[in-house]
């Protein structure tokens, strides 16, 4: 009996052990949603497999909010302004207040190099058709755009000569031989500078004929907007941001092959003028202005820092989705989690903010798909103007 009892105390699990590993669960709002993904049974299916990423964990549940955040930004824009939000005293109709979600795009230069130029071009072109009472009204579906000079150009070269699929591996001493040029896996031939230089010289030319007989102040977002008419094709973002009068703004825009150009172009002839501080009133201002906003920032550096700073002017954007692949450990706007934005009053203290840590190629034709194309496509007789 008594080896019996010494045995069974041996085996006994000791109370320190069984304190830590098993610690009593208590009840918490935290544990109500249940992982699950989806499930090849049902068949091939994208929109459920999308629709089962909100629940899958990591950064899969970050894109389903991100989807959610955008669809509260669209639910929004879908409500008519009141007659006391209308915008009557603004004459710049590039800023006029159009909706009761202000949204603002960015994205960075090389997202115009890929493939995603044309979801982007998608979204400038096509406008929501609303119906108030017996009227449609249509509305875009962005109301801004920020971006750098490479995400100007990029689109302006591609109506004028292709960009190719390459590889990451290709050997840079060989391509500089070949006068090819790489960004990640996509190349541009050089060739395709040489013929934006034909192109965009003789319109710098004009620019600086109308500053100087008719008193314009060239900003960024003017010249982009004179580019996009002058490019005049329907692949381009500029052309139908443009047409659509969305203001396109871009503080550093001779960081590219178009300030080269206007480096070239401040020999042959002299004097051209852009003025960025205009801008960053217009834009500030299309911030202050607005009911709410929405930002949705592909990318890092100037064109999130850009969109988050107007942001700052009302004290926070309503809602924001951010996709990138930075992190905060370096300190970097770019890496700068949303909550760091909300240190700053550059998202509002109440928001539900969500960053997508992804490669934006793979990511932002989904995240669209998922929302302002469900939602054009929906909207009564959506048609492409
Ligand atoms: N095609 C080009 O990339 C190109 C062409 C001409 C000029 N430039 C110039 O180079 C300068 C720097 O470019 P930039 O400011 O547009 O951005 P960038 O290329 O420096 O990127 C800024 C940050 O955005 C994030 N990011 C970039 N690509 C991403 C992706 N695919 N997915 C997720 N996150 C991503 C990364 O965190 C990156 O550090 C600009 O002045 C631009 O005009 C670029």
């Amino acid at each position: 009996m008594a080896s019996t009892s010494t045995s069974s105390k041996a085996d006994e699990l000791p109370q320190t052990i069984r304190d830590a590993v098993l610690v009593k669960t208590v009840k918490s709002s935290d544990l109500t949603t249940t992982v699950q993904g989806y499930d090849f049974n049902r068949g091939v299916d994208y929109e459920a497999l999308l629709q089962t990423y909100l629940y899958s964990g990591f950064q899969a549940t970050n894109f389903g909010l991100a989807v959610e955040e955008i669809k509260k930004m669209i639910e929004l824009r879908e409500v008519p302004l009141t007659t006391d939000k209308e915008d009557i005293y603004e004459d710049d109709i590039f800023i006029k207040r159009r909706s009761n979600c202000t949204v603002f795009l960015g994205y960075t230069s090389n997202m115009v190099s890929c493939g995603v130029r044309d979801t982007i071009r998608y979204l400038v072109q096509n406008k929501m058709v609303y119906q108030v009472f017996y009227y449609s009204i249509l509305e875009s579906q962005v109301d801004a755009i920020v971006t750098t000079a490479g995400g100007v150009e990029e689109d302006l070269i591609k109506c004028l000569a292709p960009t190719y699929i390459g590889d990451f591996n290709l050997d840079g001493r060989t391509l500089r031989e070949q006068g090819i040029n790489r960004i990640g896996n996509l190349l541009v031939p050089n060739d395709n500078y040489c013929k934006f230089e034909t192109w965009v010289m003789p319109i710098l030319d004009s620019m600086l004929k109308e500053q100087k007989e008719k008193g314009i102040l060239w900003t960024p977002s003017k010249v982009i907007a004179r580019l996009g008419e002058e490019i005049n094709n329907t692949d381009s973002i500029y052309y139908w941001a443009s047409k659509n009068h969305i203001p396109v703004f871009s503080p550093a825009l001779t960081d590219g092959s178009l300030g080269d150009m206007m480096f070239v172009h401040s020999y042959r002839n002299p004097g051209l003028i852009v003025d960025i501080i205009s801008d960053l009133r217009r834009l500030n201002s299309m911030a202050v202005k607005a009911v709410h906003t929405g930002m949705i920032i592909i990318g890092g550096g100037v064109v999130k820092h850009h969109i988050c700073n107007a942001n700052l002017m009302r004290n926070g954007a309503d809602f924001s989705v951010f996709i990138n692949t930075a992190s905060e450990y370096d300190g970097s706007d770019s890496g700068a989690r949303p909550d760091e934005a909300i240190s700053w009053g550059k998202i509002r203290k109440d928001a539900k903010p969500v960053k997508v840590y992804a490669e934006a190629s793979l990511v932002f034709p989904l995240l669209i798909a998922q929302t302002f194309a469900k939602a054009h496509s929906k909207s009564a007789a959506a048609k492409t103007l």
